[in-house]
């Protein structure tokens, strides 16, 4: 069910994929968005990707958080560096 303006839901931890839970949400709803995704470093709770899949997976989230994010509103992402044979690429 799509939550509307009305049934927004407010003091609750949801426990849900996250890009599903924005789906769900309308447009410019959101005052302030904390984003601490997986940083692709293969630790216990991802399986490390190839960065174009990544960044890929990232910028569907990010789009969704962008729709739903007011015009006034803030979004920190909170990303580390991708590391692949010695080299560091920066992705914030
Ligand atoms: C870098 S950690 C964030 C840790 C968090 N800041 C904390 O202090 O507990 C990334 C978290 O995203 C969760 N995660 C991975 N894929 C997800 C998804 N599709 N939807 C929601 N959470 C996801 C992981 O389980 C992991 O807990």
């Amino acid at each position: 069910m799509k939550t509307n303006r009305e049934n927004l839901p407010l003091d609750q931890i949801l426990l849900e994929d996250s890009l599903q839970l924005l789906s769900n949400l309308p447009d410019e709803c959101v005052d302030l968005i904390v984003s601490s995704p997986p940083y692709n470093l293969g630790k216990e709770y991802e399986s490390r990707q190839a960065l174009e899949i990544y960044l890929a997976e990232q910028t569907a989230v990010l789009l969704e958080c962008s729709r739903i994010l007011k015009n006034t509103g803030s979004l920190f992402w909170q990303v580390g560096a991708f590391s692949d044979r010695g080299m560091l690429i920066p992705l914030g």
